[in-house]
């Protein structure tokens, strides 16, 4: 085991980019308090447990042989194109042939252990001493799942999206894309990490997520700023002229909730560039709702960004239930706006599932990274990836269509049936994330929507999965009535995520989208 112990978050972040150059194949992550602890394993001994599976068979042991070389390869030399071809190359050949091997020659010991070893390759679990909660990481410049999205032709930004699913090796829980952290310059090196898609143990897998972040940055989300921007132009201008208008006689103060806050820098940030926006604010207080406990970079505490906020409050609780306490409803509000930015998909489920391709796709065997990837097949070859990160909807959820991993995803699912047959018929398959309805219903059954508009004058949703339509089925079953809801759209700003409001009828005007009802 190796401990890094920065005094600081740039130490940290040194130390462990130092580790992560090192040629030991990484297993696990831990946060103690100040401290990061780094697992890792020879090569060999990685290994072993596929050995055998593997020493049977001279073809495998040598494939394997070549990804060390491949490996240490792209370790020497993390920014060289050809090398990370050549390990991505090795890697699903190994994956590919592993599984191949499985199927046509049941009889060879214990093939799940091989495959368990191969899908975790380069994937370490990540945990925090004394908390519950597991959750998974990954270092892009070693990753060859990363290392695949990043050879696409074009220069690609480099994006947690490039590794939709991670299942480090001895689990069988999976783990999904979350955030990138950026731990060292140049050459430019990050950590992927994961949260459990298993619903029952996902809030305790942003525990340990949530240390290792306070460890090693400043800023926990990276386009923090334009979404501020964002969500102070589209929403809260036009919602602060609407209320200026409305309660021109009122005292003018107003409560703003926030749930699912996280470091409260979004909003903080959005506040600020109201200000500068409209001029005097009306005197403020917020009140911060988050899983985990108040942390570093909690902004109201710095003067600048104040902009006539007089109070600041923190709860630690899980905002369902939270929501479902009418006392604490009536004891803490009522609010003037209610936020719930990014929180709602922290709910979603994701499913592998076989997938028809469009026509458009072209799609071939050749997309996949053993075949294309040839250095015989250079320079069209690479060309032929399928690795793109761009959503696409598809089965009632998204997909980003990249069918290059389809051994990858496959591999997951072998794992989780424990049965090779899913392999058999060789169709495409690809992680499906969809918005969870249940995400916006509290835990005795009432509709979220409709306690908080109770106590407040409006709700704001920003939520990569919540779609029009989920919102009308959630009025369909719930009536909320007396509400008016917008799909903010059309008004000059490209986003990824949608935008939301469900407030009071008189209170839409001014807000440019779709009114949903
Ligand atoms: C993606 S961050 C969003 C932070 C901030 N709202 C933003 O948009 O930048 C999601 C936050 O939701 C919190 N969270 C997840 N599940 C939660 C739950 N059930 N109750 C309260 N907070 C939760 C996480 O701890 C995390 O801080």
């Amino acid at each position: 085991m190796l401990i890094v112990s920065g005094t600081s978050r740039a130490e940290n972040r040194k130390d462990l980019a130092r580790q992560c150059c090192r040629p030991r194949v990484p297993l696990r992550l831990t946060t103690q308090r100040s401290r990061l602890a780094l697992d890792s394993a020879l090569w060999r001994e990685y290994w072993r447990p596929c050995r055998a599976f593997f020493e049977v068979d001279l073809r495998l042991v040598q494939r394997l042989n070549r990804l060390k070389k491949a490996w240490l390869n792209v370790l020497q030399h993390p920014a060289d194109r050809l090398c990370q071809m050549a390990y991505c190359w090795r890697y699903f050949g190994l994956l590919h042939h592993a599984m191949r091997i499985a199927i046509d020659e049941p009889r060879r010991p214990d093939p799940l252990s091989a495959i368990r070893r191969i899908v975790g390759f380069e994937t370490l679990l990540l945990e925090a001493v004394g908390e519950a909660g597991t959750a998974a990481c990954a270092v892009a410049t070693r990753n060859p799942v990363f290392l695949l999205g990043q050879l696409a032709v074009d220069p690609t930004v480099p994006t947690p999206r490039h590794v939709p699913l991670l299942m480090p090796s001895g689990q069988e829980d999976l783990f999904y894309h979350y955030r990138q952290l950026q731990i060292s310059g140049a050459p430019a090196q990050r950590v992927l990490v994961s949260p459990a898609i298993d619903l029952l143990r996902r809030a305790d897998s942003f525990i340990p997520i949530d240390r290792f972040t306070r460890l090693v940055s400043e800023r926990a989300d990276p386009y923090w700023k334009p979404r501020a921007r964002l969500l102070a132009r589209r929403i809260l201008a036009p919602l602060l002229d609407a209320r200026r208008q409305a309660t021109a006689t009122e005292s003018g103060s107003i409560c703003i909730l926030d749930l699912g806050a996280g470091t409260g820098q979004l909003l903080a940030k959005a506040w600020t560039y109201l200000a500068r926006m409209k001029g005097a604010l009306p005197q403020t207080s917020f009140h911060f709702v988050d899983a985990n406990p108040p942390a570093f970079g909690r902004s109201f505490g710095l003067a600048r960004e104040r902009a006539g906020v007089t109070h600041v409050e923190w709860t630690t609780a899980d905002y369902r239930a939270l929501v479902d306490d009418d006392q604490w409803l009536r004891k803490s509000g009522p609010f003037g706006w209610v936020f719930a930015c990014r929180l709602l998909d922290n709910a979603s489920n994701f499913m592998i599932e076989p997938i028809e391709p469009d026509n458009s796709d072209g799609l071939s065997l050749n997309c996949l990274p053993h075949r294309c990837l040839a250095p015989h097949s250079q320079p069209e070859g690479i060309r032929c990836l399928m690795v793109s990160t761009v959503r696409r909807q598809a089965r009632g959820g998204t997909i980003y269509p990249q069918f290059s991993l389809r051994d990858y995803f496959i591999g997951m699912l072998i794992l989780q049936s424990r049965s090779l047959d899913v392999a058999r018929d060789e169709a495409w398959h690809l992680p499906v994330r969809r918005f969870n309805p249940a995400a916006l219903i509290t835990p005795s059954g009432r509709s979220l929507l409709a306690q908080l508009m109770k106590v407040s004058g409006a709700v704001i949703i920003e939520d990569v999965d919540v779609r029009p339509e989920h919102l009308r089925q959630h009025k369909a079953q719930f009536g909320l009535p007396g509400t008016a809801a917008v799909f903010c759209k059309g008004d000059g700003f490209r986003t990824e995520a949608n935008h939301f409001v469900v407030t009071s009828p008189e209170w839409v005007r001014g807000l440019r989208g779709e009114r949903l009802w």
